[in-house]
């Protein structure tokens, strides 16, 4: 990739639903990188995210992936998502296919068709082994069969399994025990280190994403109130951001529901 072109670049990005959501979100992420995006609940990371791949479609604005705006073309937007991996808030598995169907569903359709099923199957098995899954035992079951976290690490491995530039991480350790937390960040530092994987990560755990990541934004109605360094995010002087720090910080000493769905 050119020098200066963003990874993925947002543009005035905004979104309405019964009410407005996103009013205006600009930020860019470089190759590389791993960014943070932390913000209170509801307020629209999800959304953010959804809009990187067109599954939610921004009112105005634009979103570009390694210089190319996805709306540019119907061809533009399949190049996008097939250079993304994401991992779903809520997993997002089918629920009528298998472990194995499930992760492999997350390799582009095109490489499917050309690779040997034992390829196919070698890749399914690797990812489910970085997010800590016993392949030969989890690979027959349905996500019916499964824990949530065990869920939420199948929808990991699919995302990873293709091998993708850019990974979209939302919520990735939320509900997931120490052991796994700590397996899943270091994953994230891993595919960002050694495989040059640009990665995007909303999360809840603010000390984590502070620890892991390269900069970090906090979105707050519908716009970036920050973006910049973790240690600029812990000296910010706004308000707003000591609020959000201190507030998520005793939710986490409570416990409260939010940090265990
Ligand atoms: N498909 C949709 N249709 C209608 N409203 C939606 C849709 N998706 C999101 N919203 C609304 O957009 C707002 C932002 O939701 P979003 O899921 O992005 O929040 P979030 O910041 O990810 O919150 P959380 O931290 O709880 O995951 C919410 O009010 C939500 O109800
Ligand atoms: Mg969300």
């Amino acid at each position: 990739m050119a020098d200066g072109v963003a990874t993925i670049a947002y543009r005035n990005v905004h979104k309405a639903f019964d009410h407005p959501v996103l009013s205006g979100v600009d930020l860019e992420i470089h190759e590389g990188e791993m960014f943070a995006l932390f913000g209170p609940s509801g307020t629209g990371k999800s959304v953010l995210l959804k809009t990187t791949i067109d599954l939610i479609t921004p009112d105005m604005g634009d979103v570009s992936i390694e210089g190319r705006s996805i709306f540019q073309s119907r061809e533009a937007l399949d190049e996008a998502r097939e250079k993304v991996g994401y991992v779903f808030q809520n997993a997002a598995l089918f629920d009528s296919l298998n472990v194995y169907e499930n992760v492999a569903m997350g390799i582009p359709e095109k490489v499917l068709e050309r690779q040997k099923r034992a390829v196919t199957a070698r890749k399914v098995w690797e990812a489910l082994e970085l997010v800590n899954l016993e392949p030969r035992v989890v690979l027959p079951k349905l996500p019916s069969e499964l824990s949530g976290g065990m869920r939420k690490r199948v929808g990991i491995a699919r995302a990873i399994v293709g091998r993708p530039r850019i990974l979209l991480w939302d919520e990735p350790t939320t509900g997931l025990d120490p052991v796994n937390t700590a397996a899943v960040e270091r994953l994230i530092v891993r595919l960002s280190r050694e495989l040059d994987v640009t990665s995007l990560v909303v999360t809840h755990d603010i000390e984590g994403g502070l620890e892991i990541c390269d900069r970090v934004a906090m979105l707050d109605s519908g716009r970036l109130r920050f973006c910049g360094s973790p240690d600029e995010f812990r000296d910010s002087s706004d308000p707003l951001v000591q609020a959000f720090v201190d507030r998520t910080a005793a939710e986490r000493a409570l416990d409260l529901p939010e940090f265990a769905t």
